[in-house]
C-alpha cells in the first residue's frame, strides 16, 4: 500500500519512516524512529529528489510509481549520497531507465563507489549555481559541502520558493500522519540533538549554506529527515545559526561522572546552591548514566556547563573522557565550562578535562575544586564560589 503525499498538486512526498531501528548510523538512539524523505515533482518533466534507506525500500518504491501513474521518470536529483538517502538509487536507476540522474562530481564518484557496474553514463554532474528546468518548474543546484558529506548539494525549487535542503534542518523521529512541522509543536529538542551529532562539527559549512540561503526567497524547506517547514522559517534558521556559531541558547547544565558517588553528592548541592541563587532550570546529568548523543545536545543548549569527575588511573573517569573527546570531535566551543575534581590520592581529572579541551575556546568560569574521596562539610565554601561565580557568569 503507498504512503504518498501531496504538498502541491505537482509534489508529493515520498518518502517513508522507520520505526524499528535501534540506532540510527549505528550509534544514536532514535525511540521515536527517523524518517527518509524523498520528493517527487511533477512538471513537463517529472523529477525524484533523493531515494531512501534501504529498510524502507519497498514503501517508497511504491509511492513513487503510484505518484508517477505510468509517467516516466526523466530526473532523479541526487543531494546526499550517505546510503541513508543514496541506498536506493541504482534500484530507481534499473527501474526507471530513462532517467537521467543530477549530482555533483563528488556525488557521482561516490555512486560508482557504491554500486558496481552502476551506469555512471546516466548521470549528468551539475556545479555551484546551475539550473534545470522542467517546464514550469527551474531548479537551482548550490553545493554545501560537508553538510554533512563532501559531495552534498541542496536544490531550490526558484518557482515555488522551496528549499529541498537535504541533512540540513532535519530532525530524528518518525512522521506520524503530520507532514508539516506547524501541525504540531515543534520538538527543537530532538532537532538540535540530530543538529549537534550529525552536523555539529561543521557549524563553518552550515554558517555557508545560511549564507547562500539568505540570498533566496525560501517559502518552504524540505529537508531529508523529519517534518517539512512552511511556516517559522525564522525561527528555524535562527536556531541553526546560534547552533553552528556554537553559542548556547538558555541555561547550566552539570555533567557529573562519579564513581561511587562523592563527586555526585557535591554536584546535587551545588545544583541546590545555584537555585538558591536564582539560577533556575539548572540539569544534573550522571553522564555513566545518559546516551552521549543527549549529553553532546545538552552541551550545544547550555550557556555554561560544570565538568565534575572522578580521578581515573592518573587521568579522568572513563565516562568523562569519552564524553569530552565527542565534545572535542564536535568542535564544541564558545561556551562557558567550570571543573570539579575528586581523587583519593593524586587528583587527576581537572588537569586531563582541561588538557582534552586544550584549544578549543571556551572560557573558564571560576576556580577549580577538588575534592578528597568524599565530598565534605568543609568543601562547601568552594562550591558556594564556585555557585557565584556560575551565577554571574549566566547574568553576563
Ligand atoms: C580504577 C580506578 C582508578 C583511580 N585512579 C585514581 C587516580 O589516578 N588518582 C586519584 O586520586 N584517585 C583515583 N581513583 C580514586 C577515585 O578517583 C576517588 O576514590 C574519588 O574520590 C571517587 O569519587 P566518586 O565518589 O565521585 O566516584 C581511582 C579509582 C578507580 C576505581
Ligand atoms: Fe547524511
Ligand atoms: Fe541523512
Amino acid at each position: 500500500m503507498h504512503n504518498a503525499r501531496m504538498i502541491r498538486e505537482d509534489l508529493y512526498y515520498v518518502g517513508a519512516s522507520d520505526r524499528r531501528l535501534n540506532l540510527f548510523e549505528n550509534v544514536y538512539p532514535i525511540p521515536m524512529g527517523v524518517s527518509y524523505n524523498s520528493y517527487l515533482l511533477l512538471d513537463e518533466k517529472t523529477a525524484l529528489l533523493d531515494t531512501c534507506d534501504r529498510s524502507v525500500e519497498g514503501v517508497f518504491m511504491e509511492n513513487v510509481a503510484h505518484v508517477l501513474k505510468g509517467r516516466s521518470l526523466d530526473y532523479l536529483i541526487v543531494n546526499h549520497m550517505e546510503p541513508d538517502h543514496g541506498a536506493t538509487v541504482l534500484a530507481v536507476m534499473e527501474k526507471y531507465p530513462q532517467a537521467q540522474v543530477i549530482c555533483t562530481a563528488g556525488a557521482a564518484k561516490m555512486i560508482g563507489q557504491f554500486f558496481d557496474g552502476a551506469p555512471l553514463g546516466r548521470i549528468r554532474m551539475v556545479k555551484e549555481g546551475e539550473k534545470l528546468c522542467l517546464g514550469k518548474h527551474t531548479l537551482a543546484f548550490y553545493t554545501a559541502p560537508m553538510v554533512h558529506w563532501p559531495e552534498v548539494m541542496v536544490t531550490y525549487d526558484e518557482t515555488e520558493g522551496t528549499l529541498f535542503s537535504a541533512d540540513a534542518f532535519g530532525t530524528f523521529g518518525a512522521l506520524n500522519g503530520d507532514l508539516y512541522a506547524d501541525e504540531d509543536k515543534p520538538d527543537f529538542g530532538e532537532m538540535r540533538r540530530y543538529y549537534a551529532n550529525i552536523v555539529g562539527k561543521y557549524g563553518v559549512q552550515v554558517q555557508n549554506l545560511m549564507k547562500k540561503a539568505a540570498k533566496l526567497d525560501i517559502r518552504m524547506i524540505c529537508p531529508l529527515h523529519g517534518p517539512i517547514w512552511r511556516q517559522d522559517l525564522d525561527k528555524l534558521l535562527g536556531k541553526y545559526d546560534l547552533w553552528s556559531r556554537w553559542e548556547g541558547e538558555e541555561g547550566l547544565v552539570i555533567f557529573c561522572a562519579s564513581i561511587y558517588g562523592g563527586t555526585m553528592n557535591a554536584m546535587e548541592r551545588l545544583a541546590s546552591m545555584l537555585s538558591e541563587r536564582g539560577v533556575k532550570g539548572v540539569k544534573l546529568y550522571d553522564i555513566s548514566a545518559q546516551d552521549k548523543s543527549f549529553l553532546v545536545s545538552e552541551a550545544f543548549r547550555c550557556k555554561a556547563a560544570v565538568l565534575a569527575s572522578a580521578s581515573y588511573n592518573a587521568g579522568v573517569f572513563v565516562a568523562m573522557e569519552d564524553f569530552l573527546h565527542d565534545l572535542k570531535a564536535h568542535d564544541f566551543k564558545n561556551h562557558r565550562v567550570a571543573y570539579v575534581e575528586n581523587g583519593s590520592w593524586a587528583p587527576s581529572a581537572a588537569k586531563t578535562m582541561k588538557a582534552i579541551l586544550e584549544g578549543q575556546a571556551l572560557e573558564t568560569v571560576g576556580e577549580t575544586v577538588t575534592l578528597r574521596s568524599a565530598a565534605h562539610e568543609k568543601d562547601a565554601a568552594a562550591l558556594e564560589a564556585l555557585a557565584d561565580a556560575l551565577c554571574a557568569a549566566m547574568k553576563e
